[in-house]
């Protein structure tokens, strides 16, 4: 029997809205993405496709979403978003800015400043500009750049595109979009429903359910579904890797999954389903390295539809949060059925590939204990270009000082095993070690060779990683004892 007969309340299509109208969509591919649905199916071929794997920003979009009572504008990539996770959003391209004859302010300036050579680039970067035009934040050049990382032009250069963007993004959106903003979030109002989706049948399906239980209910009865967050990697394995998904639950739309909570004991709690652009703050509170961890986390595209959920539960030996929040003494906490359990974030990893959850099992939370007094943290991330890039070698630690002595250490990097993991030799090492007198803490350096044996790939050969590894946690120590000032780059940055 199919759950769509056994369920009430369902809803069995997509709802969205797209060029002034309500599209309603119940035969489509679970795996299909917007840009095929666009230039496949809509003929809209302004949206390109660059790298289809969310790097080069060339099939940028724009969601609109009803957060509160506003409208929010958030950039997406089109090459690695489901058509699926465009429901209850109002889609907008590049086609549908200008309007009667004139073009969009943006692109005027496009064109004004000649911020455009072959062109192939311009309607993502248009469409990236457009989203932070109806932020209302005011702009800066360096706040700019952030808003650009994901949007590579390999001909005119960014100057030109600075330029314009400076000229239109500042000051209170004035386009067609913000004069009937009322209208259109009213439109919206009327698609959000608590109903769950399911699109298809038991053999193909694009599920979205609106709650907890209900995910648990169809998690549990359909095991070998695709959990999808943001798809930032999923949507890799149907553009790079050929996969035919044919069971996909979307989390997007589960109530309670991107709440931020505090647990009993004070920690901060992240929703599995929370986006890595609003857990930035969140984390960036904590300690502003994880804020400047996070805003060099992919792009704000990949930001805005990746989630904190799939940045652990995909196990990745390179993810950033893990790393960072292992180090803070993180937990996660998983759900199957009815039955939840948390576990120390370092324990979820068990070998490459491997994670400690069964069958059936989902990620609800991620925990993080906030820093008490006498406890020291640093972040580092250390990729082979700044913006947009994956770690070669990350590492985190937390240090807790007595006076001058080291207390207590908890150590953890990206990039040097088949998993996070913790330094359980260097942690050890620190102890009792004198923040006054470099040469106690050296052992700690030394012994990072006992807990790691790194590799060589693409990103970095096993030597540097090592070498690398030993100076962050020099760096670190001297930044904590005070010998050493800290230095970003993100500090020459932002003074831009
Ligand atoms: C261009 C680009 C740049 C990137 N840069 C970075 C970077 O700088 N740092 C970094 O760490 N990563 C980076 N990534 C990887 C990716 O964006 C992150 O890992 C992101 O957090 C994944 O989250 P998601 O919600 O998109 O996961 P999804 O793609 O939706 O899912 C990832 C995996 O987790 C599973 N999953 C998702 N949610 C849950 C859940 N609640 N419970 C159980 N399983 C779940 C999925 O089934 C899948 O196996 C980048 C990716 C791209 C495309
Ligand atoms: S085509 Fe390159 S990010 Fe989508
Ligand atoms: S104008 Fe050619 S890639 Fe940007």
């Amino acid at each position: 029997m199919s759950l769509v007969a056994k369920t009430t309340g369902v809803r069995d299509a997509l709802r969205f809205h797209f060029r002034g109208g309500e599209v309603a969509l119940n035969r489509f591919s679970p795996r299909a993405t917007v840009l095929d649905w666009l230039r496949k199916e809509m003929g809209a071929k302004g949206t390109k496709e660059g790298c289809a794997e969310g790097d080069c920003g060339a099939c940028t979009v724009v969601l609109a979403r009803l957060r509160g009572r506003r409208l929010a504008y958030e950039p997406f990539n089109a090459c690695i978003l489901l058509l699926g996770q465009i429901d209850g959003a109002e889609l907008i391209t590049i086609e549908d800015l200008a309007a009667g004859g004139e073009l969009h302010p943006l692109q005027q300036a496009m064109v004004d400043y000649h911020a455009s050579q072959c062109g192939f680039c311009t309607p993502g970067i248009v469409m990236s500009l457009f989203a932070a035009y109806h932020s209302g934040a005011p702009q800066t050049y360096a706040g700019l750049c952030d808003q650009l990382a994901g949007n590579l032009c390999r001909c005119t250069g960014y100057r030109p595109i600075l330029a314009a963007a400076l000229k239109t993004c500042n000051g209170a959106p004035a386009d067609r979009f913000a004069a009937t903003a009322r209208e259109r979030a009213a439109a919206l109002s009327a698609l959000a429903d608590n109903r769950d989706v399911f699109a298809g049948d038991e053999t193909a399906f694009f599920a979205a359910p609106a709650s907890l239980d209900s995910l648990a209910a169809l998690y549990a009865r359909f095991p070998d579904a695709t959990l999808v967050g943001g798809a930032t990697d999923v949507g890799l394995w149907i553009t790079k890797q050929l996969r035919d998904l044919k069971r996909v639950i979307w989390l997007g739309r589960v109530a309670g999954l991107d709440v931020v909570g505090e647990s009993p004991d004070g920690a901060l709690s992240l929703g599995a389903g929370v986006t890595l652009t609003d857990a930035a703050p969140l984390l960036g509170a904590i300690h502003p390295d994880l804020g400047e961890l996070l805003r060099r986390f992919g792009s704000v595209q990949v930001r805005a539809s990746g989630t904190v959920g799939g940045n652990i539960a995909n196990g990745s030996p390179i993810g950033d949060l893990a790393p960072a929040l292992i180090a803070l003494g993180g937990r996660v906490v998983l759900r199957k059925g009815a039955t939840i359990r948390v576990r120390p974030l370092e324990d979820f990893f068990i070998a490459y590939g491997k994670q400690d959850r069964d069958f059936g099992e989902f990620v609800t939370a991620v925990e993080t204990p906030r820093l008490a007094a006498r406890q020291h943290y640093r972040a580092f991330k250390v990729s082979k270009r700044f913006d947009e890039d994956i770690s070669a070698i990350m590492l985190a630690a937390r240090i807790d000082v007595h006076g001058r002595r080291i207390a207590g250490a908890r150590l953890a990097c990206g990039g040097m095993a088949a998993t996070p993991k913790r330094a359980a030799n260097a942690e050890r090492a620190l102890i009792d070690a004198n923040l006054d007198q470099p040469a106690s803490w050296r052992a700690a350096s030394a012994a990072l060779s006992q807990d790691f044996t790194p590799l060589t790939d693409q990103r970095a050969s096993a030597a540097y990683r090592m070498t690398v590894a030993a100076n962050l946690l020099e760096k670190a120590l001297l930044e904590i004892s005070g010998a050493g000032a800290p230095t970003r780059i993100g500090m020459l940055h932002a003074a831009e």
